[in-house]
């Protein structure tokens, strides 16, 4: 018996964490969930959007699954998300992007992945209202961070077959911030031969992504441009949907999806969980029950394919619980 973390999140979190434990149950793995809420409703009842025993939880299970949590826009607590990742140095956010027979795409042979760093950048927060006209937001980057997502990716790359990363910056522009990360990349680099490093300007890496996302491997990126161009990626293969993601530290991992909480769909069993799924089946693996995350893949799989019973925003006219039930029929 596993006891992890499971933070349902609120949108439509709640509703594709069901599926998604009910399908793991319906595989036979044992799971003890150590069930965390936070986010706007937990901030009215306990005073914060995220508790400190959200923390503690993971920090001794050292494994969460985790939906999405809504973050209020321009005004309002900082990001639950955000906040988690820097409150466990989850320092590498990996987020794998592949072709799924059956998802009809305008690109064939997409499998890349977006690595991007997790814990500063413009998402330090440190803003200021300088006065009613200006503000200043402060991007920081640092080589401790820097270099050890370089050396994450590339020790990946290499033990996952890899062979070009790609150094993602605006260096031209932010001559010392992106300049360091780049810097580092190249630094790490050197350690390992094998793999080709290349460098790209961000603003370049967006149009050749829709031109030919094919030529691309693995991508390095500091936090912002990282959650822009995976949420481009993830539209290369159909959508937020079905892009999964892992935040990975070096004591802890939380997987979640590169969805948010998709406010304008929720309660209404249109959710797909498709995301949310991969991440479980990447964090079974993770935990050692390769052979429960081989047959709830192959069954997501199967039903992807045939598209006869799939959500709404892959073409299909299923709800969250039908799908969800089909998936089940094909463990
Ligand atoms: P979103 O990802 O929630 O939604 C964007 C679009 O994709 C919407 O049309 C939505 O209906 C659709 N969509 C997303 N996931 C889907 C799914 N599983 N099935 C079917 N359709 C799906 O992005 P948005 O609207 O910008 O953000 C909503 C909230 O989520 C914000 O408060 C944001 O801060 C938060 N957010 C949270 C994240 C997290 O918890 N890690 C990540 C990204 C956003």
């Amino acid at each position: 018996m596993h006891r992890l973390t499971l933070i349902p999140g609120d949108g439509i979190g709640p509703e594709i964490t069901a599926a998604v434990t009910e399908i793991i149950k319906a595989a036979g793995v044992e799971i003890d969930w150590d069930v965390q809420t936070a986010g706007a409703d937990i901030a009215e009842k306990e005073g914060v959007p995220l508790p400190e025993r959200v923390i503690e939880s993971i920090k001794k299970n050292k494994v969460a699954l985790k939906a999405p949590v809504t973050t209020p826009i321009g005004k309002g607590f900082r990001s639950v998300n955000v906040a988690l990742r820097k409150a466990l140095d989850l320092y590498a956010n990996v987020r794998p992007c592949k072709n799924i027979k059956g998802i009809k795409t305008p690109f064939d042979g997409v499998d890349l992945i977006v690595f991007r760093e997790n814990t500063e950048d413009l998402y330090a927060g440190i803003e200021r209202q300088i006065d009613a006209d200006t503000a200043e937001s402060i991007k920081i980057i640092t080589r401790k961070a820097s270099e050890r997502i370089f050396e994450y990716a590339f020790q990946y790359a290499l033990e996952n077959g890899r062979k070009t990363l790609h150094a993602v910056t605006k260096a031209n522009i932010c001559k010392l911030t992106d300049g360091l990360f780049l810097q580092c990349g190249r630094n790490i680099a050197k350690k390992y031969p094998q793999i080709e490093f290349k460098e790209i300007l961000v603003d370049n890496l967006c149009m050749q992504l829709v031109q030919h996302p094919q030529i691309f491997d693995v991508l390095v990126l500091p936090n912002l441009y990282g959650d822009i161009v995976s949420d481009l990626t993830a539209g290369l293969i159909g959508g937020l949907g079905v892009a999964q993601g892992a935040n990975i530290g070096s004591e802890c991992a939380v997987f979640e999806p590169v969805h948010g909480s998709a406010p304008d769909i929720k309660g209404q069993n249109k959710a797909n969980p498709t995301a949310l799924l991969l991440c479980a089946v990447n964090m079974l693996n993770y935990i050692g029950e390769k052979a429960a995350a081989e047959r709830i893949e192959h069954a997501l799989m199967k039903v992807l394919e045939e598209g006869k019973c799939v959500t709404a925003d892959l073409g299909g006219t299923a709800g969250t619980k039908e799908f969800t039930e089909e998936i089940i029929k094909n463990l």
